[in-house]
């Protein structure tokens, strides 16, 4: 992918203010390359997406535009996933259109942020057979088992690589998707994905660009 170019789709689409793409750039750069230090950002990070909750979306959160690289992404996920989650979830954007792909998966969505996860639950409703359902946690703990999904899918949110890869099952996975391509805040470089996920023996099945955003999907060999 010619990164510049996802750079210049962005431009015409609403764009993060400054302040926030470097604190975005500099999180990213610490989950993905020194988890160890991520207890340091954790209070400071939870309560910046605490305060912007309640706005989050009056932005375009929700408009195919916002969820064009992650629907693109989801296009090479095959077969279709049993058990997905949405890590960093916020109010659930990409939650829900992941539930609307693949009506037979369970889905859930985790966030830090507690008003977050109280605005993704109420999108769901009543929902007596709790197909989708959020839940708060850390990403860098993930409050499941081992082998837990076959899908699992970041929209806006850089990873933490050894958590992904230990939920995930033999078979499954991973697309990374960042709406406004490499002017998102939370924005991971395609080349930073496919080394981290390596390590912890995942394969690199697909990239692109759809919109302003970019995706990046990875398999673990089953
Ligand atoms: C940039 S927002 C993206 C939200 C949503 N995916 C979207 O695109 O609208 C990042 C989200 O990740 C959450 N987050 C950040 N660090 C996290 C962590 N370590 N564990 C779980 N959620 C986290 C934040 O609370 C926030 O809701």
């Amino acid at each position: 992918m010619n990164t510049s170019d996802a750079g210049d789709r962005a431009q015409g689409t609403p764009q993060p203010p400054g302040g926030v793409r470097v604190l975005g750039r500099a999180l990213s750069a610490v989950i993905t390359r020194a988890p160890a230090l991520w207890p340091l950002l954790r209070g400071p990070t939870r309560r910046f997406f605490e305060r912007a909750a309640p706005d989050w979306d009056r932005r375009d959160r929700n408009q195919s535009d916002y969820l064009a690289a992650l629907a693109a992404g989801l296009l090479h996920v095959v077969p279709a996933p049993e058990r997905a989650l949405d890590v960093g979830t916020g109010t659930g954007a990409a939650a829900l259109l992941v539930a609307r792909e693949f009506p037979r998966a369970r889905v859930r969505g985790l966030d830090i942020s507690e008003e977050m996860i109280r605005r993704a639950t109420a999108r769901v409703g009543l929902d007596p057979e709790g197909r989708v359902a959020f839940k708060l946690g850390d990403a860098s703990a993930l409050p499941w088992g081992e082998e837990s999904f076959d899908l699992l899918t970041q929209l806006n949110m850089p990873p933490f690589f050894g958590e992904l890869a230990r939920v995930l099952r033999p078979g499954g996975h991973v697309l990374i998707a960042a709406s406004y391509g490499n002017a998102t805040p939370f924005y991971t470089p395609d080349a930073v994905l496919e080394r981290g996920f390596k390590r912890h023996g995942l394969e690199p099945v697909a990239s692109g660009e759809a919109g302003a955003g970019t995706y990046f999907v990875a398999r673990l060999p089953a």
